[in-house]
């Protein structure tokens, strides 16, 4: 497996990963409307173009034999300080818990450490059980919000955090 820094070219390959990803994982947590609205928000061709030549959001991609297995986004000194933030980690349902998941976290940990950033943070759905997985990647609780989208829409996170050493 290797990991690629994702251009706009790979817009598409984003957007494939995430049609089959989001579904799956967010059918029990959110309803159908909710899925289409954020991942308009988040997937559209616009949003992903904006986000990687505007807003310094930096996409890898894992491939293995020619094939995407997932991607990870981050942004170092988010809000101008000295955190990174994961703005979104999905690995293919068939792909799941074989490292994938591990080997992105590890690497933007490596590419924060680089960069003096001292926190790794994300947010993620209080009933998502990725949570699990963050817990085993070294993440503790740090705060819960609800971010109203728009729409209606809320999105219930916590916000956790991994002290980088
Ligand atoms: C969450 C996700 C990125 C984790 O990636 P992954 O490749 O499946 O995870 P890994 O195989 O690297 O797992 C690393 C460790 O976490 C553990 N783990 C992973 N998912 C877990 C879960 N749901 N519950 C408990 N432990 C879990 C693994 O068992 C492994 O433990 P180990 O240290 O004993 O080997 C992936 O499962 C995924 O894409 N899920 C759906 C999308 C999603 O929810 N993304 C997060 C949005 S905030």
């Amino acid at each position: 497996m290797q990991i690629i820094e994702a251009t706009t070219d790979h817009i598409y390959n984003i957007q494939v990963l995430s049609d089959i990803i989001w579904p799956v994982t967010f059918k029990e947590i959110l309803s159908q409307e909710q899925i289409k609205y954020m991942m308009d928000m988040m997937y559209s061709t616009s949003s992903l173009e904006k986000q990687m030549t505007e807003l310094n959001h930096h996409y890898l991609l894992a491939e293995e034999d020619g094939e995407y297995l997932g991607f990870v986004s981050y942004e170092i000194n988010y809000k101008g300080t000295q955190t990174t933030k994961v703005h979104k980690i999905y690995v293919l349902p068939s792909t799941q818990g074989k490292g994938v998941g591990r080997f992105f976290i590890d690497t933007v940990s490596k590419i924060a450490k680089k960069n003096n950033n001292t926190i790794l943070s994300l947010n993620v759905n209080r009933f998502n059980k990725a949570i699990e997985f963050y817990k085993r990647m070294g993440f503790d609780f740090h705060a819960s919000e609800n971010i109203d989208i728009g729409n209606g829409f809320l999105m219930e996170d916590y916000i956790m955090n991994k002290t980088l050493s």
